[in-house]
């Protein structure tokens, strides 16, 4: 669609050029004292309106392409920014018929004396306006839009403030029965417009290699995308695309057959197998003679020779067992190994459609292709006739469009492939082989993980850190915490092992997720186990905190339920709307993470809720105590129904970011 939207907007560029020189040809005629340039206007006329059309066509279509993830109108359903923004959309199309293209900036207003949203496009209006020669102050602009807000069950009032910002004000009564949906119904994804195809390629670690932190991250970032498009409803396949083909493993297993004779029948453990891929590279790169075996070998394995294929599967086995063991651990399921060598007979393919149509140029004995938005061309085929990166790239990414009929392939890979992925798709744009229009296909990179030392994450020694070691050190650490604190002589054994993996994976995730994900990040274990800012643990204990109030108020979860039946959610207090605002933010919270995929607007948002609720029950008591006998005098249900609606809310935010809270910490 993008596509389509840059063809009518240059058309639309055109027409304007025209019109503007049809408008000089008039000037000039009437300047010369010309009377009869009456047949001009008719065609100036037919352009303008063709041109109005045309723009009006391009925001519609600029809109259904934002609609699609986050809807609009009445389909908005629990998305209260996605409500406004349709009621806003309605107001300024009235208000200014002929600004096709006005943006609808609506968003949720960062001080309180803001309303709780505001509309931001007066200011754009204006601009616009100006620009076309008509200019008019933002605040009238303002007032005009305000003019023609449709009648709705949603704004309180507006107010205009400042130069011409729109601050909403929401009605009460649209609010609360959000909050207690959540109650009665759980908590709900927004609507969503299609269920679609999500393919995600993620993870993916080399065999034979270790498995690194950037390799983490990718797994990391991954499993909460694919736990995200789960939870709005879409039919999620997660790709573990493995690097395990290619001349490396010709390297690998010539060199086994030197030093580990047994290698047609067994492999060798993981910390071998690793050390003699090092050393099978150095041969590699050394040794001539070395390297025509090695390239032999290669042709015996793509050949498909069973005994050379089984000490593949082999190695294979090895380091997969071993990359599961960080699965098992991290909690990603469903994650399906599909590695290079499974694209083997489909590069084939790709191979012969390029030269089929002559897609292919020579390039000092390789075959390589130019695509239009890359300056780097792909390498097809190597000059040994070998295939590359770019190969199995190009046929993955057929084979996920045609054969998985994905309609989103999401790619969470280091930001250092970008290059490499825009290529890639625009190679594959150029070829016809998928339609931006129908298929959406993204690189989702992320940065590179620093030491404390700001420099790559590496170990004393200047080693790679190796993720088993990682995991080990978080779950060593999160226990030394808990411990300072003393909970190892409240909870029980089985709740402080609970707590300690709960807290040392959640705070490996948690640190990875909160930052955007294109930046570099600091790995620190002394930052991500504060128990203060925006910290895993800082949210597992204030998530445990809230799930106590209703355990000490002796209330059960399943009352409290039916209670949300009877009882109005109560928001007289400022401390209480506030939280139900905030919590019924999260449905627009999920609608923009599906589109952008920046998961820390997620964290951001729990984050916030938290600090929300500690507001909310710092002033509004929830029980009350004797103070001398400690008994239980009075509670107050409406307020613990937002107690639970807080803690459904953040458990559905820690589901999504693959942490596990517990009852007690
Ligand atoms: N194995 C690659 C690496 O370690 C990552 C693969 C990413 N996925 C892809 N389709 N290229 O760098």
């Amino acid at each position: 669609m993008d596509s389509l939207v840059e063809k009518l907007t240059s058309r639309a560029s055109q027409q304007e050029s025209q019109i503007a020189e049809l408008k000089q040809q008039i000037q000039e005629l009437q300047n010369g004292g010309v009377e009869d340039w009456e047949q001009v206007p008719p065609e100036l006329e037919k352009l303008q309106t063709e041109n109005q059309k045309l723009k009006y066509r391009i925001s519609h279509l600029k809109r259904s392409i934002v609609e699609e993830e986050s809807q609009g109108g009445d389909a908005a359903g629990n998305n209260v920014c996605g409500k406004l923004t349709e009621i806003f959309r309605t107001a300024l199309r009235v208000a200014y018929p002929a600004l096709t293209n006005a943006p609808v900036a609506v968003q949720p207003s960062q001080v309180e004396k803001f309303g709780d949203y505001q509309c931001n496009s007066a200011m754009i209006i204006a601009q616009q306006l100006k620009a076309q020669g008509s200019p008019v102050s933002p605040r009238v602009v303002a007032q005009q839009i305000q003019a023609n807000i449709p009648s709705n069950d949603v704004i309180e009032k507006v107010d205009i403030a400042g130069p011409g910002f729109i601050n909403i004000h929401l009605k009460k009564s649209f609010i609360t029965p959000l909050v207690t949906g959540i109650l009665t119904q759980g908590v709900l994804p927004p609507p969503l417009s299609k269920k679609r195809k999500v393919v995600i390629d993620m993870s993916s670690p080399n065999i034979a290699k270790e498995m690194h932190i950037g390799h983490l991250r990718s797994t990391i970032i991954g499993e909460s995308i694919s736990r995200l498009m789960e939870f709005v409803g879409h039919d999620v396949l997660k790709v573990n695309h493995l690097g395990d083909w290619g001349t490396q493993f010709g390297m690998l297993i010539t060199h086994l057959a030197d030093q580990f004779p047994n290698y047609l029948n067994e492999s060798p453990p993981i910390q071998d197998l690793q050390k003699f891929y090092k050393e099978s590279k150095v041969r590699f790169d050394g040794d001539e003679e070395f390297k025509k075996r090695a390239y032999k070998m290669v042709v015996r394995l793509q050949g498909g020779e069973p005994s050379i294929i089984k000490a593949w599967e082999l190695i294979c086995d090895i380091s997969k067992t071993e990359f599961n063991k960080i699965y098992a651990r991290l909690d990603v399921k469903n994650l399906i190994p599909r590695g290079e060598s499974f694209y083997q007979e489909r590069m084939n393919v790709v191979v012969q459609k390029l030269e089929a149509g002559g897609h292919l140029e020579f390039d000092d004995g390789r075959k390589i292709m130019f695509t239009p938005d890359s300056a780097v061309p792909l390498t097809i085929v190597k000059s040994d006739g070998g295939y590359t990166y770019d190969t199995s790239d190009m046929a993955t990414l057929y084979q996920r469009v045609h054969e998985d009929k994905g309609e989103r392939l999401i790619y969470v890979v280091d930001a250092g492939q970008a290059t490499h992925f825009d290529a890639i798709f625009s190679g594959c744009r150029k070829l016809g082989w998928y339609d931006p229009n129908n298929v959406r296909i993204e690189h989702v990179s992320f940065g590179v993980v620093l030491g404390e030392d700001k420099k790559k994450f590496k170990t004393r020694s200047g080693d790679v850190v190796k993720l088993v070691s990682l995991l080990d050190e978080g779950l060593r650490r999160s226990l030394e915490t808990l411990k300072e604190k003393g909970r190892d002589k409240v909870l029980t054994a089985e709740e402080l092992k609970a707590a300690q993996e709960s807290v040392a994976y959640g705070c490996i995730k948690y640190a990875d997720l909160s930052h955007r994900r294109t930046n570099d990040y600091i790995f620190s274990f002394d930052k991500m186990l504060e128990d203060k800012g925006n910290t895993a643990v800082y949210l597992l204990y204030a998530y445990t905190r809230i799930r106590s109030i209703s355990r000490k108020a002796e209330v059960l979860a399943e009352t409290l339920k039916e209670a949300a039946k009877t009882t109005s959610i109560p928001v007289e207090h400022p401390k209480e709307w506030k939280l139900a605002k905030c919590l019924a933010r999260f449905p627009e919270v999920i609608s923009r993470t599906l589109d952008d995929l920046f998961i820390h607007g997620i964290c951001d948002y729990l984050y916030e809720v938290a600090n929300t609720f500690t507001e909310f029950y710092e002033v509004c008591y929830c029980i009350v105590k004797n103070k001398q006998t400690g008994e239980i005098e009075s509670v107050d249900t409406g307020r613990l129904l937002l107690c639970e609606a807080t803690a459904a809310i953040m458990a559905k935010c820690f589901d999504i970011l693959g942490l596990h809270p517990v009852e007690k910490m």
